[in-house]
């Protein structure tokens, strides 16, 4: 992060009594500040409008515009610039009131050098905290806003996949629908139906359910899927998880030759998360499995619960290539892919790694050259206590 110090402090120090302006300038600026100065309170915020200082040290028992008014409008138009306001000695009630309507401290006068220079080291303290603390912010915001939109190209691209291959999977049931319509047009036309017809109708008018039930169904997942919703966390059925993934997965599968084996433990812990974008995260794993079995192969989902019960672990395990150690350590980076042009951007996996964290769990790899690779997602239960939101940001920091 850069330093949130300023380069150079300013101050507008703004006075009635001209004697006392000129001794604390030239102490303010033999202190390395630079200084502006003001007689009254309207050149003041002239002054200060101008110069945007961070500091402005202002008098209170001045003519026409006394400091509070010069202390409210600089809170209105800027609220962190740190305000240290001059009092005469035993006016403790007008320095409490400065204090309410946010002034930074109060020094009294005759003003001394070292009070002066405490209050200026605390305000400056002060404002670098705050400005830290607000570039943070912005910076957490950023991190989050850029990674809305990788999950969400990431998305778009698993879509289009999962698009082209489901074409074909509705496309197939389509034209055997179609065909038993024809038929069965035909055979009308001819004249009433004898019972023979009657039987082969009923057989027909089963398949066309079945066949349409299942392209109804391929479309409500994919609808499902590529529908841009804001995360929600629900309780998650995993049967439920793994059964709609397959479906939009198999086709893909069986065109490339792969075996798939699916276990779901019962009696699985509760585990709040994201629906969608678990879906996302097995689509992403179940994709690389694929294309890591350019020859077919088996493809194992499981999944258990975690020992003493504290979550549930999805495991993606295929029979394909493996991963080198040296990529192994690299496979999460974002646009990271060992694939040809066209057939990889590298979004993959770092979006499973985001959606993992952003469900506080992790993902884990096992894989070695030609032995396949297993990709394990780790997540918490519901019931199990989580990390204090404090200590995540103390990790930030
Ligand atoms: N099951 C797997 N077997 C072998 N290598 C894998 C497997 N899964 C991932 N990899 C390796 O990790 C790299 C990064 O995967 P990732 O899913 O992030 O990107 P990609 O698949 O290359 O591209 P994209 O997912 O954006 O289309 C892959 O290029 C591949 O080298
Ligand atoms: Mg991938």
């Amino acid at each position: 992060m850069e330093t949130s110090q300023p380069e150079e402090w300013q101050i507008v120090l703004i006075d009635d009594e001209a004697d006392i302006r000129e001794v604390t300038a030239i102490t303010l600026q033999d202190a390395g500040y630079r200084v502006a100065t003001a007689a009254d309170g309207q050149a003041g915020l002239t002054l200060f409008a101008e110069c945007a200082p961070q500091i402005v040290i202002t008098d209170i028992r001045m003519p026409r515009m006394d400091g509070l008014a010069v202390l409210e409008s600089i809170k209105q138009s800027d609220q962190d610039t740190e305000v240290i306001v001059v009092t005469a000695f035993g006016e403790m009630d007008l320095a409490i009131r400065a204090l309410q309507l946010d002034a930074s401290d109060f020094i009294t006068k005759p003003i001394n050098d070292e009070s002066l220079h405490l209050a200026l080291r605390r305000v400056r303290e002060r404002y670098t905290a705050r400005k830290q603390a607000r570039d943070y912010t912005a910076l957490l915001e950023k991190r989050n806003a850029d990674q809305a939109r990788i999950l969400h190209r990431d998305k778009m691209m698993s879509l289009g996949r999962l698009a082209a291959s489901v074409v074909h999977e509705i496309n197939n049931p389509l034209s055997g629908i179609l065909n038993y319509l024809r038929l069965m047009a035909r055979v009308l036309n001819r004249g009433p139906l004898d019972a023979e017809h009657q039987a082969k109708f009923e057989t027909y008018l089963e398949l066309v359910e079945s066949e349409t039930g299942r392209c109804s169904r391929i479309v409500s997942s994919l609808l499902t899927f590529s529908r841009k919703s804001t995360p929600a966390f629900e309780p998650i059925d995993f049967t439920e998880l793994i059964e709609r993934t397959m479906v939009l997965s198999q086709h893909k599968l069986t065109l490339s030759d792969i075996t798939v084996s699916q276990q779901v433990n019962p009696n699985l812990p509760p585990v709040e998360a994201d629906f969608n974008q678990l879906q996302q995260c097995l689509i992403n794993l179940i994709f690389n499995a694929i294309d890591a079995m350019p020859q077919g192969g088996t493809l194992d989902l499981s999944v258990r619960a975690r020992q003493g019960n504290q979550g549930v672990s999805v495991a993606v395990k295929d029979s394909g290539t493996g991963i080198a150690p040296d990529d192994q350590s690299h496979i999460f980076e974002p646009f990271y892919t060992t694939k040809d042009e066209g057939f990889g951007v590298g979004l993959g996996l770092s979006t499973v790694y985001g959606i993992m964290e952003s469900h506080n769990g992790t993902i884990q790899v096992d894989s070695a050259p030609h032995q396949g690779a297993t990709f394990t997602l780790h997540l918490p239960s519901a019931a199990a206590p989580q990390t204090e939101v404090s200590e995540i940001v103390r990790r930030h920091l």
